[in-house]
């Protein structure tokens, strides 16, 4: 099989492309992944369209291309939870497969995704890449949208560049939830997703492009007043999501969704919340906390 790349984004022709000629399920070679890593570095991100895989095809993907985070950014329970602790359960979906309540803490928590972020910003060391499979997704709704920060940090003007470059910022599911309203968190959550220190800026390590770290669970910068704080990351978060930096995805049953997130923010948009959404999520860790990684 000989592996096709081509951009899918109508809106810019270096992010997002669509990944043919390629079987998952089969396994790939290190020669493969390093094609694919190398579209990563290129276009941030990858569709693979047709990928029948169950969770431990798309977990031996996945580890071609890093170390492996554990979900231990899901709010179930370990008595609750539908799958194993090397997946991310994004669905809104019980350990019996009935879709959650309308007010289940865990829905209300699964919101959150709704939010523009990076996944796992929250984590000291955080995430380098997402893989998410579409298992089954609902009639219609359910996008998901990829905002290029590579291309936000260039259009930024010069003044603006250098009131961000040596900001740090802190990040927490605490904030992110806490802007939606959602306080039901237990202490030990609370110890558990105490907050973590992330540039703001960081330097792309496979293109070298400098990108805005932002995400919703991003509260605060240190050494300012948390109002002000707050009023900046929002103003660059409306910059760096206008539509021009966007794409949106439209799901197809057996999609792979492949994304840097040290190079874009996502989230997902509304659906039908009473439809089963079945979507599964490995995550590769990045290699260091952004503050260890040189700018
Ligand atoms: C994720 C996520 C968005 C979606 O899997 O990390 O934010 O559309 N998903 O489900
Ligand atoms: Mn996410």
């Amino acid at each position: 099989m000989t592996m096709t790349i081509r951009p899918i984004n109508p809106r810019r022709d270096d992010f997002a492309a669509e990944v043919t000629g390629v079987d998952i399920a089969a396994g790939v070679s290190k020669e493969t992944a390093a094609e694919i890593e190398a579209a990563m570095d290129r276009y941030a991100v990858l569709v693979f369209p047709e990928q029948r895989i169950d969770d431990d095809q798309q977990y031996a993907f996945s580890q071609h291309f890093g170390p492996m985070e554990t979900a231990t950014g899901d709010i179930a329970a370990p008595t609750e939870r539908r799958l194993s602790m090397d997946i991310n359960d994004i669905s809104n979906l019980d350990k019996d497969g009935r879709v959650l309540a309308r007010d289940d803490r865990r829905r209300l928590f699964g919101l959150g995704n709704m939010l523009w972020h990076s996944d796992s910003s929250f984590k000291a060391t955080p995430a380098k890449y997402s893989l998410l499979s579409a298992r089954v997704i609902p009639g219609e709704g359910g996008n998901t949208e990829f905002a290029d920060m590579r291309a936000a940090w260039d259009d930024l003007d010069e003044k603006t560049k250098a009131d961000c470059m040596p900001l740090i910022a802190e990040h927490s599911q605490l904030y992110s939830r806490g802007s939606l309203g959602f306080d039901q968190f237990t202490d030990e959550e609370r110890v558990k997703w105490a907050p973590v220190l992330q540039r703001l800026v960081r330097r792309h390590e496979g293109s070298g492009r400098l990108c805005l770290y932002l995400a919703s669970h991003a509260g605060a910068i240190q050494g300012w007043p948390v109002p002000e704080a707050r009023m900046f990351l929002r103003d660059l978060t409306e910059h760096a999501t206008q539509r021009e930096y966007v794409y949106s995805h439209r799901w197809r049953p057996f999609d792979l969704v492949m994304w840097d997130n040290r190079a874009v923010m996502h989230r997902a948009r509304r659906y039908d919340h009473t439809q089963p959404r079945d979507m599964h999520r490995t995550t590769v860790a990045d290699r260091a906390p952004t503050l260890e990684q040189p700018l």
